[in-house]
């Protein structure tokens, strides 16, 4: 046999299949080792046993170059082999924190009726925050809203520079950019107030609705309320308005909605339900935009009316889900954000 033919044959063997077909050409039962080897019957009795000793060490051989072969193209093939058959590695996943998926469900759920989202700063200057919201300095109504100051030095104009407290700040901004009504605003920003307990942390989220328009009415504002009340906690989730006072709007109410709880009866299973009080749980600050809003945002309240809201992402998030301590959606422990 020539051997310089099948060392090449086998070194040029690119994968373990072609080595396999040439270990059967080779070395198989009828492969042409053992044709050689029946051949030694015609072979003269004193050279049988130097033929058997040939033959013999070429099998060797070939079975040597196929192994080392099979070496060099699985190694070969490990390098560049990719099985796509194999389930790939399941890498640990986060989720999106609770406060940014509610953000987007809320966001959906304006855009859907015509609100535009928008985002005012949340570094504002006294105008912003009260000035602008008919809450003139000195007004014992500041007070209500506990805010941070920065310490740097006063605007002339504008006043000391603060965390917006609330998301209020945006109805003044947005009147000045749209100028002329329609406005259908939804602002969501961060805002500050120094209090941390379960209900509270220094950092939260508002998201602020302002409607504006020729003829806009108490109406307007409860179909909005019960179309958002029913879109974010769940069909059959009623409303209700109770008086309040901001300065910023007149009338003004706070927003109660059903509770899912107790489907608004306030007892659950025969005891007092542990959500709500009495079958409703507080949304939140609304009323209609006052007249002094509207002129001093450069709209002629003459024209237009409208209606604004504000109500915290972190509440209604717990009240959604049951949640008894806000302090957690920041305390950064896995083990309860990865629930949502
Ligand atoms: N800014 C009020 C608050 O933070 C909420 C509010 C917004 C009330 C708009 C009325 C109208 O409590």
């Amino acid at each position: 046999m020539d051997q310089k033919k099948y060392e090449l044959e086998i070194n040029s063997a690119k994968t373990l299949d072609e080595l396999s077909q040439l270990e059967i050409k080779y070395l198989g039962r009828n492969g042409q080792i053992n044709k050689l080897l029946s051949e030694i019957k015609n072979v003269p009795n004193e050279e049988k046993r130097e033929y058997g000793q040939k033959v013999n060490l070429l099998k060797t051989e070939i079975k040597k170059y196929i192994e080392i072969r099979k070496l060099i193209v699985s190694k070969e093939k490990s390098e560049v082999f990719f099985d796509k058959t194999l389930p790939g590695k399941a890498y640990p996943k986060g989720s999106i924190h609770i406060v940014s998926y509610a953000i987007e469900e809320i966001t959906k759920i304006f855009e859907k009726i015509g609100f535009i989202r928008v985002s005012y700063p949340e570094v504002d200057w006294e105008y912003g925050a009260f000035e602008s919201l008919n809450m003139p300095s000195g007004h014992p109504a500041r007070d209500d809203v506990e805010t941070s100051f920065i310490d740097v030095p006063a605007h002339p104009n504008l006043g000391k520079m603060v965390l917006t407290p609330h998301t209020s700040n945006g109805q003044n901004r947005e009147m000045k950019r749209v100028k002329t009504p329609p406005i259908r605003m939804i602002n969501i920003s961060k805002c500050y107030r120094p209090n941390w307990d379960p209900t509270h942390t220094p950092m939260f989220h508002q998201f602020e609705g302002l409607c504006v328009d020729s003829d806009i009415s108490i109406v307007n504002l409860r179909g909005t309320l019960d179309y958002f009340a029913e879109k974010y906690f769940g069909k059959g989730t009623k409303t209700r308005l109770r008086p309040h006072h901001f300065q910023f709007t007149e009338p003004s109410f706070e927003v109660d909605i059903s509770c899912n709880n107790c489907g608004g009866i306030g007892k659950y299973k025969g005891e007092k339900c542990r959500v709500c009080k009495s079958g409703w749980l507080e949304l939140g600050g609304t009323g209609m935009v006052h007249p002094n809003v509207l002129r001093e945002g450069g709209i002629d309240p003459s024209a237009n009316s409208g209606w604004a809201f504000g109500f915290g992402i972190e509440r209604v998030i717990m009240m959604k889900y049951g949640l008894d301590d806000i302090r957690n959606y920041y305390s950064g422990d896995i083990r309860f954000l990865e629930q949502f």
